[in-house]
């Protein structure tokens, strides 16, 4: 069971060690850019950060981290000016660069263990300056990947279904993250090998909305959203899968996919339901609904056509502090 409210992150002196999840679009991505709903799930990989008083601020024992544009300087300096030089050390399952959110993992881990050293934080707050964190790294994109992460469980943005969470907004656009309660289902992700890049496919998706067709287009993510939305809440996997595949035409008109993505797919389909790219896409990796039963057959048809498979369930635990072994 998925907590619908997931606890505030306590005060704790340092060292502190905090963790957060990856995460999967289901439903959504570059629409949710826009506003338009989105549906994700927290994985079961996660990214693990420990935080330690230093005489030097320090990532994974480099000094320049701290000075160079990314996600730690923002941390560190836009949101918490802690005044205080600190080393964090990193591990990670999640894959970087994967579309598997390693990124909203190392902020949501990072933002949950410097908001515990500083008196504590509650999930609202630790989701919005997640998401300023990313955003004022990145520049673009919405607060779907560092609510997952956040959050833990199923999540969707911008849809009335489920308990609300919280709102997140940017200036222009507002989002609401509501839980969507968990169907128990397993899925399969697989990373393709080829590193995707974010800002430049989601710059070029914001450029194509932009023609005669972008309004249908936009128009087709928000009713393929909520459609998929709606089939998960009736756990119905039939429905689910035929929206996964529909939302993944959608995404290769828009420009998106990749001929490794497509191959995955390919060699997927007589093992699964549906499928679709997942992520910023041009890259990084796709997800598929398997017929029950058949999560391994899945996973190595699309080993064998090069991809990199994760048969996933759905972590209900979003960023968390990691006990100190006593
Ligand atoms: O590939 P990722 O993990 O960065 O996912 C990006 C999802 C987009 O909708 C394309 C952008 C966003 O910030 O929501």
């Amino acid at each position: 069971m998925t907590d619908p409210e997931p606890a505030p992150v306590p005060a704790t002196p340092l060292p502190v060690t905090a963790r957060a999840p990856g995460k999967c679009i289901l439903f959504g991505e570059h629409g949710v850019v826009r506003g338009t709903p989105e549906l994700l799930f927290a994985l079961d990989l996660e990214t693990q950060v420990v935080v330690q008083a230093a005489e030097h601020t320090q990532l994974n024992g480099h000094g320049d981290a701290a000075t160079a544009p990314g996600y730690f300087r923002t941390a560190l300096e836009e949101m918490w000016a802690l005044g205080r030089p600190l080393a964090v050390r990193t591990t990670s399952r999640v894959p970087r660069r994967s579309g598997l959110g390693s990124s909203a993992a190392f902020v949501a881990a990072l933002a949950a263990g410097l908001g515990a050293a500083t008196g504590g934080i509650d999930r609202p707050t630790l989701a919005r300056r997640s998401f300023g964190i990313e955003q004022h790294a990145q520049g673009i994109g919405s607060p779907g990947d560092t609510t997952a992460s956040v959050a833990g469980g199923y999540v969707a943005l911008n849809d009335a279904s489920g308990t609300e969470l919280w709102t997140l907004e940017d200036g222009q656009i507002q989002w609401t993250a509501r839980r969507i309660p968990d169907p128990g289902w397993i899925w399969v992700v697989a990373y393709s090998g080829i590193p995707r890049a974010a800002p430049e496919a989601i710059r070029s998706v914001r450029e194509r909305l932009e023609q005669p067709d972008g309004p249908e287009l936009l128009r087709q993510f928000e009713a393929v959203a909520r459609a998929g939305i709606r089939a998960l809440l009736r756990e119905d996997r039939e429905e689910v899968g035929a929206r996964l595949t529909e939302n993944h035409r959608v995404l290769r008109e828009v420009g998106v996919s990749h001929p490794r993505l497509e191959a995955l797919l390919e060699a997927a389909r007589p093992s699964m339901i549906g499928g679709k790219l997942t992520g910023a896409g041009r890259g990084g990796s796709i997800v598929a609904l398997p017929f029950p039963g058949r999560e391994l057959e899945l996973a190595r048809r699309i080993a064998r056509a090069g991809g990199v498979p994760y048969i996933v369930r759905p972590s209900s635990r979003g960023a968390s502090l990691v006990a100190p072994e006593q």
